[in-house]
């Protein structure tokens, strides 16, 4: 068996940004239990990672699930040392009032309902441990106005005050929760956006100051950052990981495109 110095889960750790912050979290010496909706995905992405990492299929917005879910982790690998909540799904895009309440519900659900769950369920071993560190996913959403994309905005701006508000409540019990804000990042979410033509990558391009939307292990990075030793004084932040999106202000394009 491999020598795993601790161990991190991973929710959505089958796709996208939660698979490339899996890997990341593998290469640097944890026991990585991949999370996801998908059984087979969720195993394929534990087997991808190698020998002795796990895989449990879990729907997030079910409080029994992710109980029962986190207690067999705990039972399998003794501890729980990291937790990154980076389940989500994508919206409408429909004009508000065409909107279904079901879908505000069920994005509700998905991305701040699933956050708090695992943080409270997580949370309780960590405490019990007296460490550990808790990444949840935010958006430009979570710090500025999309139009139609009411749930979603919800959502991302709930979970920057969870991260706060839980951040504040475990400071003292070596506990650190803190929040990534990715900018546009090439992972299949955007790509199915871009192919309804809900998004243009063009236009996302020249609106980021760097000129190019991000890579899935730029926030991997920054995912790895947070839960590392070299954060140990951070708690309760919201770390943009957006190619300057965020900073930007000024009227008309961010960058030039040279293709
Ligand atoms: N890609 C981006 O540009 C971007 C930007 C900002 C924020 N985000 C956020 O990052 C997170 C990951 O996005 P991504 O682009 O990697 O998406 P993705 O679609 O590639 O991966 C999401 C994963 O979550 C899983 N999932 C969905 N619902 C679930 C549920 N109820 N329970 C368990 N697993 C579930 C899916 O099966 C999938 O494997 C999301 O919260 C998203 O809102 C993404």
């Amino acid at each position: 068996m491999t020598d795993f110095h601790s161990v991190a889960l991973v929710t959505g750790g089958a796709s996208g940004l939660g698979y490339a912050s899996a890997a990341h979290l593998a290469s640097t010496g944890f026991r990585v239990v991949v999370l996801d909706r998908s059984e087979r995905a969720a195993s394929k992405a534990a087997e991808q990672l190698g020998v002795g990492h796990l895989s449990f299929c879990v729907d997030v917005t079910s409080e029994e699930a992710v109980e029962r879910t986190i207690a067999e982790i705990v039972g399998k690998c003794g501890r729980l040392d990291v937790a990154i909540s980076a389940a989500g799904i994508p919206d409408s895009f429909n004009a508000t009032v065409d909107q279904d309440v079901d879908d505000w519900r069920r994005l509700i659900d998905v991305h701040l309902t699933g956050s708090y769950l695992i943080a409270r369920a997580a949370g309780r071993q960590m405490l019990r441990q007296g460490s550990g560190a808790i990444v949840q996913f935010s958006s430009v959403a979570g710090v500025s106005g999309l139009p139609r994309r009411n749930a979603y905005t919800a959502a991302k701006t709930g979970i920057i005050g969870l991260t706060r508000s839980l951040a504040c409540e475990w400071a003292q019990s070596g506990v650190r929760v803190n929040a990534v804000l990715p900018g546009y990042i090439e992972t299949p979410f955007v790509e199915q956006l871009a192919s309804e033509g809900k998004l243009d990558r063009d236009v996302l391009r020249r609106r980021t100051p760097m000129g190019r939307l991000g890579r899935p292990e730029d926030i991997a990075q920054a995912v790895g950052f947070l839960c590392s030793s070299a954060a140990a004084y951070i708690t309760g932040i919201v770390l943009p990981v957006d190619g300057g999106w965020c900073a930007y202000g000024a009227a008309g394009d961010a960058s030039v495109l040279d293709d």
